[in-house]
């Protein structure tokens, strides 16, 4: 364990006292490092990686190797933040030992400090299994997105009072399984306060109301990197798809129009190095050096215009592809 790091005694200790919990999604080094310098408590690298960095439409074609490469990445770039591994669907579903072999690859290849896995029921024994292996496990009830097509969709989940009282079962019993915190995501704020009333592990919630103990949001939601529709939980921060698409425009125009590069973002040579490097050149170079000249660096070819030296756009084309 990394010195400084988020112990899960301490996170206890946070529910004890009241204090939130703070958690957010993280899929590369920028992000962790950004999230760890703005204090955020957990980095939860998860298989939300798959609709908001792979462009899946889900999560289930997320594969082991696909969380480990940015598991390992994210967690070679936090020291304190908790660094979780989400368990990619197929990767505990099958037996208990397919669920602890995988675990321990997302804590000795990919330096997770602990993982999360969806749902109660047979989720339960591989949560037993892997606490029994000496790992963390963080829980995930409600709306498990892995479980997407059995839930009819992306939808809020215990809305009638049994399936209210089953969530409420389902946490309990993750909980009793050994898991050290729990996460509701989309079900109505009194059952989420019921659940975090009951348990003694910390609830994080994601469009659970501020009822948890702790609140988690994927990264590119709060940032305003996804755009269209987003879940009514989504509080977007900023607007970075606007300031990105903004800043990539201004760099294609300004290359299109000869403005960047500028001279202050190039390199020199010393004078006297340039001439021995211009004295240096045979008959056949001055041939290329003067094919140079055609690529008019001082004013760029323009489509409907001829070049600084005379030549056609078309012209400085063919220069460079005939060599
Ligand atoms: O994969 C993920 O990002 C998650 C959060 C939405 C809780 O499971």
């Amino acid at each position: 364990m990394k010195p400084g790091k988020l112990t899960l005694p301490e996170l206890a200790a946070m529910k004890s006292r009241g204090e939130k919990i703070v958690m957010v999604t993280a899929y590369d080094a920028p992000g962790a490092r950004l999230a760890e310098q703005a204090g955020i408590d957990i980095l939860l690298v998860g298989d939300t990686a798959g609709m908001v960095v792979l462009g899946h439409e889900g999560t289930v074609p997320v594969t082991m190797d696909e969380m480990l490469f940015l598991t390992r990445t994210v967690a070679r770039s936090a020291e304190r933040p908790l660094v979780v591994g989400d368990m990619p669907f197929g990767s505990y579903h099958v037996s208990d030992e397919d669920a602890v072999r995988n675990a321990i690859r997302f804590v000795k290849e990919a330096s997770a400090d602990v993982v999360k896995l969806e749902g109660a029921g047979p989720s339960l024994s591989r949560v037993k299994a892997i606490t029994s292996a000496g790992m963390g496990v963080m829980g995930h009830v409600g709306l498990t997105p892995q479980s997407e097509t059995i839930l009819g969709g992306f939808k809020t989940q215990g809305r009638t009072a049994s399936k209210a009282r089953q969530l409420l079962a389902d946490a309990l019993a993750l909980e009793a399984a050994g898991c050290f915190a729990v996460v509701l995501e989309a079900v109505p704020v009194p059952v989420a306060a019921r659940i975090t009333e009951a348990l003694t592990v910390p609830t994080i919630g994601i469009g659970a109301g501020g009822v948890c103990d702790g609140q988690v949001l994927v990264y590119h939601d709060l940032l305003g990197l996804t755009e269209g529709r987003a879940p009514r939980f989504v509080k977007r921060y900023a607007n970075l798809a606007e300031e990105i698409r903004r800043a990539l425009t201004t760099y294609a125009e300004e290359v299109r129009g000869g403005v960047y590069p500028a001279e202050e973002h190039t390199y020199a040579m010393p004078e006297d190095e340039l001439e021995l490097f211009s004295e240096s050149f045979g008959a056949d170079d001055q041939r290329i050096d003067r094919s140079f000249q055609t690529d008019a660096r001082a004013e760029p070819a323009r489509p409907d215009a001829g070049t600084a030296s005379g030549a056609s756009a078309e012209g400085v084309e063919h220069a460079h592809r005939d060599g």
